[in-house]
């Protein structure tokens, strides 16, 4: 709602309540806020609830759970409409498809009071396309998180062509207030601006796989153990600037700058061919000997909560 602060923002609608939307709803139950949340999916009250249970120790070890809060402060409704009805902030979570999506608005939109935010976690789908034929097209907006939402800070904040300009701005301020890190995207592309990044990565991984340059299990440890680690504390632009000494981004742009975008030519572009796929398969298969995905998730996890631990104990200001 704008004109509104963060604290005035006391029941949030979780839409959609499957790997993304559960989560969510996890991290507002941690901000010491209630949670309105429906899915239409068989079994759903009891599959939010057991992620939620899952999900609170962590967020209990990152300390970033708020005098007041508990998972009991969750509702599940029947009815979608129902869960809108008392929510100051909507999170829509639903699969990604526009049909679905469009559906679910013109549901939410008269349960809802006119000048609450809806944000819609699509990963992929137009903010313009969804938010088209709405009475109140300007409170829609695209706040993409990362999975899992209740652990990654970053939230990515746009607008669509009839998005109010400053329902953008008051949304990336309410995620920031309630402990999120969001960015404003300017324009509408695909893949916002983070998996834009992650796409040029993996586009130029493969490529090197493809070429023979080094192994699919040695390219994954010159991220993992070199410019990941950095990644994890600073952008491109930024880890740039400290390599150009105390001159900065200006050194670098004038001494170092030259040598990389000459390597910009040489970069590939390779297509997921069938044999493309299979280095990337059989490269993987070498490079995890026999641990399963569960295995690997479980250890990622363990490490990913230490390593955000230690950033948010080693913040400044
Ligand atoms: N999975 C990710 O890594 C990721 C990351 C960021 C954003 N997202 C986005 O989050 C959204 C949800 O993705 P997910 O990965 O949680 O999918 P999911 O399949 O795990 O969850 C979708 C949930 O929506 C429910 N659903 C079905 N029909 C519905 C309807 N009409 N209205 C509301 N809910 C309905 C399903 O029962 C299911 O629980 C998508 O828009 C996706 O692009 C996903």
């Amino acid at each position: 709602m704008i004109g509104s602060k963060a604290e005035d923002i006391k029941t949030i609608g979780v839409i959609g309540a499957g790997t993304i939307g559960s989560s969510w709803a996890s991290y507002f139950l941690a901000t010491g806020r209630d949670v309105h949340a429906w899915d239409p999916a068989d079994g759903a009250a009891d599959k939010i609830r057991a992620f939620v249970e899952n999900a609170w120790p962590s967020l209990e070890t990152l300390g970033v759970v708020a005098d007041g809060a508990s998972p009991d402060r969750l509702t599940v409704f029947d009815k979608a409409a129902d869960a809108a009805e008392a929510a100051d902030f909507i999170q829509e979570s639903a699969p990604e498809r526009l049909d679905i999506k469009q559906a679910l608005y013109a549901d939410l939109e008269p349960a809802t009071r006119p000048d609450v935010v809806i944000s819609t976690s699509t990963s992929g789908l137009l903010m313009s396309e969804l938010q088209a034929g709405r009475s109140h097209a300007g409170r829609f907006v695209l706040g993409h998180p990362f999975n899992p939402p209740h652990l990654i800070p970053l939230v990515e904040v746009l607008g669509g062509k009839a998005t109010d300009p400053a329902i953008v701005d008051w949304t990336v301020d309410f995620y920031n207030a309630i402990g999120k890190r969001a960015i404003k995207v300017n324009k509408e592309v695909p893949g916002h601006v983070a998996n834009r990044l992650q796409a040029a990565i993996w586009r130029e991984a493969i490529h090197l796989a493809v070429e023979g340059v080094a192994s699919v299990d040695d390219i994954d440890a010159a991220v993992a153990y070199g410019p990941g680690i950095r990644w994890s504390l600073m952008g491109p632009h930024l880890t740039f600037h400290l390599a150009g000494g105390p001159g900065g981004m200006t050194n670098f742009v004038e001494h170092l700058g030259p040598p990389v975008a000459s390597w910009w030519d040489d970069l590939g572009s390779p297509q997921l061919t069938d044999a493309v796929k299979k280095t990337l398969i059989d490269g993987v298969a070498d490079e995890v000997s026999g641990k399963t995905v569960p295995e690997l998730a479980a250890t990622r996890d363990r490490r990913l909560l230490a390593v955000l631990k230690a950033l948010k104990d080693s913040e400044e200001g």
